[in-house]
């Protein structure tokens, strides 16, 4: 079969029609909800280490839409995933307690919300729920072991249980 370029918008109204992907496979498109990705992208915990507008953790690639790399196949946001799995996967049951879940219609929201501009500028930390606050407040302290007790109680930080 010669190589297919589906542009974004045909994706999209495929997901709002629940449209099969292509002639003969048994596919069907998800919905591609930004917004809903932007609250998934913090509730899930990816902003521990990814940042979006400025906003989440360093210790990963930074996930702004880089609007020179023009439309994007969404298999190729989950490839990379596949490819950082084994990193990340330790990380997150170093920092998280566990691997993150994730169903098909979430993940699709996720990826939307990685390539929409206008959705990812709207991210701002009233995004992020108090559970995961607590995690990138213990990663961050984390990395500050070196300076003695950085939440000034008696205990030195690096002690501290961070669940
Ligand atoms: C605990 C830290 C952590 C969490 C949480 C996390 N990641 Fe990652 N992620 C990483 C690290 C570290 C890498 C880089 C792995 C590598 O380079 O081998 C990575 C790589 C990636 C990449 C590939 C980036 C690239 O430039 O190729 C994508 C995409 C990604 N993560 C998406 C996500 C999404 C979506 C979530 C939430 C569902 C998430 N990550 C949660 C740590 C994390």
């Amino acid at each position: 079969m010669p190589r297919q370029i589906i542009p974004a918008t045909a994706l999209l109204l495929a997901g709002a029609l629940g449209n099969a992907a292509s002639g003969g496979t048994e596919l069907l498109m998800p919905d591609f909800d930004a917004a809903l990705g932007r609250t998934l992208f913090a509730s899930k915990g990816c902003v521990v280490c990814h940042s979006v507008n400025g906003i989440g953790g360093e210790d990963a690639p930074v996930l702004d839409f880089d609007k020179d790399t023009g439309p994007m196949n969404p298999f190729e946001f989950a490839a990379r995933m596949w490819r950082g799995a084994g990193a990340m996967i330790y990380m997150q049951e170093e920092e998280l307690g566990g691997q993150i879940e994730l169903t098909g219609p979430e993940l699709a929201a996720i990826i939307a919300f990685a390539h929409d501009p206008e959705e990812q500028a709207r991210f701002s930390m009233d995004d992020i729920p108090e559970y995961i606050l607590d995690v990138m407040h213990g990663a961050s302290e984390e990395h500050e072991d070196d300076e003695a007790d950085a939440d000034h109680d008696d205990a030195p930080d690096s002690g501290e249980d961070h669940d």
